[in-house]
């Protein structure tokens, strides 16, 4: 017998190591194997034990029933691109080794109470791109670990405010292109850690006061909402907020109030929005702030002289693409002692005086697209981009006026 046991260990064992599915690509050192667009069904079952990775990617699998209960040291499983309606019950009960999980791009429609049951060491979970239309209480409870968590692409409208509850560390949630109306306050309130947050291309349409109350929270994006009100205390309990992207929403003017919660903010994009005019001291309180992008407001018409007084490290500034933009008052960006770069392009600037512009610190000034009237007043922007080491202004800078310059390059 025991003769028996060991040609059966001598001879198997390594026939079992060497066995690589067909349609796979094996590789013992990790080990780990490779199954993408294999045409696969089922989970193979005839592979390494000892596997640590494994890629499932674009195949036509359907169930996980039973399929992983002798991988156990698996640490990072792909499973995107398959067929799958549900994830069942219990069928990742063997992985408790497993750190990263992906499901993204299947048919999951809802997720049964125990389906994570076992997987005490994932950290990241993707489950975009299936049609998610709840997440029951209690999922997540049993992912203690997870700090990354992709729900992007779903159907999501509601959350119950335990939903986060279980994982004690969680760093980044995203949710954008759900159908939320309105930002689930309380149970992001239980994402207590959260760094990261995306809710972009949702439906929200007002930002309440307090409306995130993430005091860890580094990163906003609220990018393609329709957001038209934002509360002046929304941001309230924000301090540690560094980027706020709100591209693409209905806001009118710069929510100064609101931002004026936000001490440690870097980046504020503010581009495709509704804005009519910038006043003084619209972003006075934003101190540390580096990079301001307010491109693309098509009803953006005027800015105040001391409208960025106060944003004295802004480093880059971005306000193109505003065709009713026609002036800039002078003395805009006198304030700005770190600017290094100026991206005015395609607005309606006719000219621009050569004292406005703060030479300093400034490596790019971008100017093109711009109806400009080629008179004395731009003579340095020729003088400049006909210069020999001008890589500080884009060269192709044409006139628009007079008519017998319109059409001609400044650089000839
Ligand atoms: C996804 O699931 C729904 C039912 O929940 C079904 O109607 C649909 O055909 C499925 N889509 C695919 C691509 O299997
Ligand atoms: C802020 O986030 C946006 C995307 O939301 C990104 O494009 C940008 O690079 C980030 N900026 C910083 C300074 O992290
Ligand atoms: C050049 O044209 C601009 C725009 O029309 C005008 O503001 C400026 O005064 C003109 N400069 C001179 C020297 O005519
Ligand atoms: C370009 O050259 C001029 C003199 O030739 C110099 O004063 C200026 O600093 C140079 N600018 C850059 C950006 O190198």
């Amino acid at each position: 017998m025991a003769a028996v046991w060991w040609l059966a260990w001598a001879y198997l064992v390594p026939l079992v190591r060497a066995f690589c599915p067909r349609g796979c690509s094996c590789d013992d050192s990790l080990p780990s194997a490779r199954c993408v667009g294999a045409g696969l069904n089922l989970v193979p079952i005839l592979f390494n034990p000892s596997l640590r990775r494994l890629d499932l990617a674009h195949n036509s699998i359907a169930s996980l029933e039973q399929a992983l209960v002798f991988l156990n040291l698996l640490e990072d499983l792909d499973l995107s691109h398959n067929l799958l309606e549900s994830l069942g019950v219990g069928n990742f009960e063997a992985q408790s080794n497993l750190k990263k999980l992906s499901v993204a791009h299947n048919n999951l429609s809802t997720l049964l109470p125990r389906a994570f049951t076992g997987l005490t060491a994932l950290t990241h979970l993707d489950l975009s791109y299936n049609s998610l239309d709840d997440l029951p209480e209690g999922v997540l409870n049993d992912l203690p670990h997870l700090t990354v968590l992709h729900l992007s692409h779903n159907r999501l409208f509601f959350l119950s405010q335990h939903a986060f509850r279980g994982p004690k560390s969680l760093l980044l949630l995203d949710l954008s292109d759900n159908y939320f109306r309105h930002v689930p306050t309380e149970a992001l309130h239980a994402a207590a850690s959260l760094q990261t947050l995306h809710l972009c291309r949702n439906r929200l349409t007002d930002l309440s006061p307090s409306a995130f109350t993430n005091h860890d929270l580094k990163l906003l994006a609220l990018d393609g909402n329709n957001i038209e009100h934002l509360d002046q205390a929304t941001f309230m309990s924000l301090k540690h907020l560094q980027n706020l992207s709100l591209v693409g929403n209905s806001i009118n003017e710069v929510p100064t109030k609101a931002l004026s919660f936000l001490p440690k903010l870097e980046f504020l994009s503010l581009s495709r929005n509704k804005i009519r005019e910038v006043r003084a001291g619209a972003f006075s309180v934003q101190s540390l702030l580096t990079t301001l992008e307010m491109s693309r407001n098509p009803e953006l018409k005027a800015m105040s002289p001391e409208a960025l007084s106060g944003c004295g490290e802004l480093q880059h500034l971005t306000l193109s693409h505003n065709p009713k933009l026609k002036h800039l008052p002078s003395g805009l960006f006198k304030p700005l002692k770190n600017l290094r770069s100026l991206d005015l392009r395609d607005n309606g600037l006719k000219s621009l005086p050569e004292v406005e512009v703060p030479w300093k610190t400034l490596q790019k000034l971008d100017l093109r697209d711009n109806p400009l009237v080629c008179n004395c007043s731009v003579r340095w922007l020729a003088q400049l981009v006909r210069s020999a080491n001008t890589s500080i202004a884009s060269r192709d800078l044409q006139c628009a006026a007079p008519d017998k310059l319109r059409g001609l390059y400044l650089s000839r």
